[in-house]
């Protein structure tokens, strides 16, 4: 796509791995001088590493995006270090809890509820006085905020407020000709959909290469995993749009209906 973010600054939460890290680095293939979080420091380091190579900026914070303090101490650091933020996307996300409601773990449903609600809500609540027209908030959604499955509850609960959410910013914030759009990836290669453990040194190929031949549990055999730049592809397509882009949509990458 080019340099379709020269001069543009982009905030994205859980950057340290996953789909986050590969929009991280696609926003500075783009252009955009980049601000990222994670609880994990080494990994951000990392991907600051990997975004100074690309030629950007690159402000980093491990944080717990669910702790209001820390949030407001990143997102005052952001605005001072910039001065505005251009692109948000709320993509770190906690899936803990994956049993029967009825064995559910109450502080762990209920981190579940902070982690994927209150920190979005957080992030986008401290940085929205520095966005300015144009901007886009891209909310990192789930097929399970539409349509629930079995176990997991507090995860299909939190990414359906995750929906509303998207929904009743984009019904105030056009009027600030700020788009909100919502990604849902689809099953993506990262250790979230593996269930394994990200300092495990699993590669995103491998992961791949697991799934090629024993599909995801539950889901349909026409469905495919997609490396996270496939994901990253369409949130810079997101992120590249003039203003009067599309406001209050809902982007699957999924192959079943929502
Ligand atoms: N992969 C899929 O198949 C899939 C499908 C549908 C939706 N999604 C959504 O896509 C988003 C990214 O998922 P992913 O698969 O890329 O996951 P991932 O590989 O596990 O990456 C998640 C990122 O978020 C960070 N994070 C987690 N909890 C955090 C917290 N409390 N505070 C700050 N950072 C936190 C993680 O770093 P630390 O652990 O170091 O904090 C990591 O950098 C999530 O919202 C997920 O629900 C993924």
């Amino acid at each position: 796509m080019g340099k379709t973010l020269t001069g543009k600054v982009a905030v994205i939460t859980g950057a340290g791995r996953g789909i986050g890290r590969a929009i991280a680095l696609a926003f500075a293939k783009a252009g955009a001088d980049i601000a990222i979080c994670s609880r994990s420091s080494s990994s951000l380091n990392e991907v600051k590493d990997q975004i100074k190579a690309l030629g950007q900026d690159c402000v980093l914070q491990p944080l717990d995006i669910a702790d209001p303090k820390a949030v407001v101490h990143f997102c005052d650091d952001v605005i001072s270090h910039y001065g505005k933020v251009d692109i948000l996307v709320n993509n770190a996300g906690a899936y803990q809890d994956r049993g029967a409601f009825a064995q559910s773990e109450p502080d762990e449903w209920w981190r579940t509820i902070e982690v994927n609600v209150r920190g979005p809500y957080l992030m986008t609540r401290h940085l929205i006085s520095a966005m300015p027209e144009g901007a886009k908030i891209i909310n990192m959604n789930s097929g399970k905020g539409y349509s629930a499955g079995q176990n997991s509850s507090s995860y299909h609960v939190s990414k359906a407020a995750l929906k509303m959410f998207n929904e009743a910013l984009a019904n105030e914030l056009w009027q600030q000709k700020i788009d909100v759009n919502t990604i849902i990836p689809g099953p993506t290669a990262t250790t979230t959909l593996s269930q394994q453990d990200p300092n495990s040194g699993v590669t995103t190929e491998a992961i791949l290469d697991k799934f090629t031949h024993e599909p995801p549990a539950g889901l349909p055999a026409w469905e495919r995993v997609k490396h996270p730049d496939e994901v990253a592809t369409l949130a810079l397509q997101l992120a590249s749009y003039p203003i009067g882009g599309p406001t209050g949509q809902v982007f699957s990458l999924a192959r079943r209906p929502l």
